[in-house]
């Protein structure tokens, strides 16, 4: 068993993506919450985690909006110079794995959604402590909702068992070896996936989960920005 203090915590948050279905003037992780963008929230909330060594951000090429929000970051801690994203969000994780060289293949690496600006210093702590001995862990809730299937866009065929349903959220956190072979299958073969914890698992490994909190809000359309701000508030006071 490693000790706490021994591993090294490496993060990388991927914001390249264009976020199509928010459909705003500019990707989503620009749009503002209480007077910061909300990839300066998520960039913040990890950097200034403890146990984090340095925080990756990796950013579209030629991206018009990141050198605004890297001036008002101005000397975070821990920040590290960001690299280019790529096409899907894997190949950007596995840009910004690159970026962490030399890592090593015992360290852990954590992954955060730049989307996701509500992340607590608990839930970090747990995702982190849950990955410490085996191959990894991510934040996850279980489902709430009475779930439906509806194959045809209208009509219920039917209600999905709920019991053993979880929604899993970022942090994600692996050891880089195995999230590094992982993500190399998964290029090779062409292997789709929304999260790298689905990669792990198809690669064969176990990853298991830390109980999250529902307000680890992912924004993905127009609606979640209230809410976001609400929990910013409520949290933080703004
Ligand atoms: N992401 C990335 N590189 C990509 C695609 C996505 O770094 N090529 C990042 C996004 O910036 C976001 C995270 O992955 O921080 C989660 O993705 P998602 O919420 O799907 O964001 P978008 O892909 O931007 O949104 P959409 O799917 O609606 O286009
Ligand atoms: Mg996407």
């Amino acid at each position: 068993m490693t000790n706490a203090a021994d591993v090294r915590v490496w993060a990388v948050v991927p914001a390249a993506g264009i976020g199509e279905r928010m459909a705003s003037d500019c990707p989503k992780q620009y749009l503002e919450l209480g007077g910061r963008s909300i990839l300066e929230h998520a960039l913040r909330r990890v950097a200034g985690h403890p146990r984090v060594r340095g925080v990756l951000p990796v950013i579209r090429e030629g991206d018009p909006f990141w050198p605004g929000v890297r001036r008002r970051l101005g000397d975070l801690a821990r920040l590290l110079p960001e690299v280019p994203g790529g096409a899907s969000r894997q190949d950007s994780v596995g840009q910004g794995l690159a970026g962490l060289e030399p890592l090593a293949p015992e360290d852990l690496v954590l992954i955060h959604d730049a989307v996701r600006p509500c992340l607590g210093e608990a839930e970090i702590d747990a995702v982190i402590d849950a990955a410490r001995d085996g191959h990894g862990s991510i934040l996850a809730v279980p489902v709430a909702d009475t779930l439906k299937r509806v194959t045809d866009g209208q009509q219920i065929e039917a209600t999905v068992d709920r019991s053993q349903l979880w929604r899993a959220q970022t942090p994600q956190v692996f050891p880089a070896g195995p999230l590094k072979a992982a993500l190399e299958m998964a290029r090779e073969r062409e292997w789709p996936a929304t999260d790298e914890a689905s990669i792990m698992e198809a690669a064969g490994y176990t990853v298991g989960i830390a109980p999250g909190r529902v307000d680890n809000l992912k924004i993905t359309r127009p609606e979640d920005l209230s809410i976001a701000r609400a929990v910013l508030e409520s949290r933080w006071s703004g």
